[in-house]
C-alpha cells in the first residue's frame, strides 16, 4: 500500500510518518523546500494551494490513500487571514480530492470540533454542526468539499492536540510545561472544555483506520472531557510542576481574538467501542508523553 502524508512537518504529521506500518510505503510531503526531520528519499516539497503542483504530485506518487495532515491551524491569526486560510483547509482540499480522483485515491483527512458551536457538547459525529470562527468555517467547508466527493473518504475529528515534534512546534502542554518550569504564572480558562489528544494515540488511530479501511467519519480525541483550568491541573501534576502558578480565569475576560466553541468535547465512542482504537484518558495521555520524553528516541 503506498501513502501520501501531507502537512509531514507538524504536530500530527511528524507522529504519522514515525508511525508508518512495515509494509507501507510512505511518500511525505509539506510547504518547506528542505526535508528537515523527514527521510530526504520519502520527502516532496508541495504547496497544496497550488492545482498543478498537487496534480503532479500524486500522478507521481499514484498513492492508494492520502492522509492529510496540512492545515492553517492558527486559530487566532485565521481571523485575520482568511484568504490564506481558505486556501489552506478548502481550496488545497479541492486541489487534493480532484488529483486523488485521477489515481482512485481514498483521502483520509483530520478535522476539529470548532466545526460546532459548543453551545451543547460533547458532540457525536451526526450533530449538526455551526461553527464560530473562521477556522472552523473553513474546515467545515473542506469536510464539505470531501463529502460532496465521489472518493472513499475518512473525516478523522480531533481536538487539543499535543505531543513531541522535532521542530518543537507549540501545543498547550509544551507551552504550559515552559512557563511552569520557569515560575511563571499562567492565566488558564474554567470554561472551555473538550478532550485533550496525544498526538501518538491519534497517529496510530489514524494508522489502524487506514490498514482496517475504514470510511466514515469518526471522533478521534483523548477519552475524557475536561476543562483546561483542570487538564492544566493534570500536567502540573504529572511533570512535577508548581500547580499554584496556575490561575482560573473565564474566556470572556481572557480576550482571544477568535471566538471559540466553549461547552464542546467529542464523543469518541464509536472510535473506542466500535473500532477498539486506544485513546487515552486526560492523565493517561500525559503519562504516555513524559515516558515518551524520557525515552532515548522519541
Ligand atoms: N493541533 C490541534 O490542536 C488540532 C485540533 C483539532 C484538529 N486539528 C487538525 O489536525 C490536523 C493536524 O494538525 P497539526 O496540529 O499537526 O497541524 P500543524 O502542526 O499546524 O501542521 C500543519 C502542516 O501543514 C503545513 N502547511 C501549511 N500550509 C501548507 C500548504 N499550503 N501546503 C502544504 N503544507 C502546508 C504547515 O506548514 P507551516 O507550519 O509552515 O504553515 C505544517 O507543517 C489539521 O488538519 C488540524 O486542523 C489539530
Amino acid at each position: 500500500m503506498k501513502i501520501l502524508i501531507t502537512g509531514c512537518h507538524g504536530l500530527l504529521g511528524q507522529r504519522l510518518v514515525k508511525f508508518a506500518p512495515a509494509g507501507c510505503t510512505v511518500v511525505a510531503t509539506d510547504i518547506h523546500e528542505d526535508h528537515q526531520f523527514t527521510p530526504a528519499d520519502i520527502y516532496r516539497s508541495c504547496d497544496l494551494t497550488q492545482r498543478d503542483a498537487v496534480k503532479n504530485l500524486i500522478d507521481r506518487v499514484e498513492p492508494d490513500h492520502i492522509i492529510n495532515a496540512a492545515a492553517f491551524t492558527n486559530v487566532d491569526a485565521a481571523e485575520d487571514q482568511r484568504d490564506l486560510c481558505w486556501l489552506v483547509n478548502v481550496i488545497a482540499m479541492e486541489n487534493l480530492v480532484q488529483a486523488a480522483r485521477r489515481v482512485h485515491a481514498g483521502i483520509y483527512h483530520l478535522s476539529t470540533d470548532y466545526i460546532f458551536d459548543g453551545q451543547n457538547g460533547p458532540y457525536r459525529e451526526n450533530d449538526t454542526p455551526n461553527p464560530v470562527g473562521f477556522y472552523g468555517q473553513s474546515k467545515l467547508a473542506a469536510e464539505q468539499v470531501l463529502k460532496g466527493s465521489p472518493l472513499n473518504f475518512t473525516i478523522a475529528r480531533t481536538m487539543v492536540l499535543y505531543g513531541y515534534s522535532a521542530n518543537q512546534r507549540p501545543d498547550f502542554v509544551n507551552w504550559l510545561i515552559g512557563k511552569l518550569r520557569n515560575g511563571d504564572p499562567v492565566h488558564i480558562v474554567t470554561d472551555q472544555i473538550g478532550n485533550t489528544t496525544f498526538s501518538d494515540d491519534l497517529a496510530r488511530a489514524l494508522w489502524h483506520l487506514v490498514r482496517t479501511s475504514y470510511h466514515g467519519v469518526v471522533h478521534l480525541a483523548g477519552r475524557e472531557i475536561i476543562s483546561r483550568f483542570d487538564f492544566a491541573g493534570k500536567v502540573a501534576k504529572i511533570f512535577n510542576l508548581d500547580s499554584s502558578l496556575i490561575k482560573p480565569i473565564s474566556t470572556a475576560c481572557f480576550r482571544q481574538r477568535a471566538a471559540r466553541p466553549l461547552n464542546s468535547g467529542l464523543v469518541v465512542d464509536k472510535a473506542v467501542y466500535t473500532l477498539g482504537l486506544e485513546l487515552s484518558d486526560a492523565e493517561g495521555g500525559l503519562r504516555k508523553y513524559k515516558a515518551l520524553l524520557e525515552s532515548e528516541t522519541p
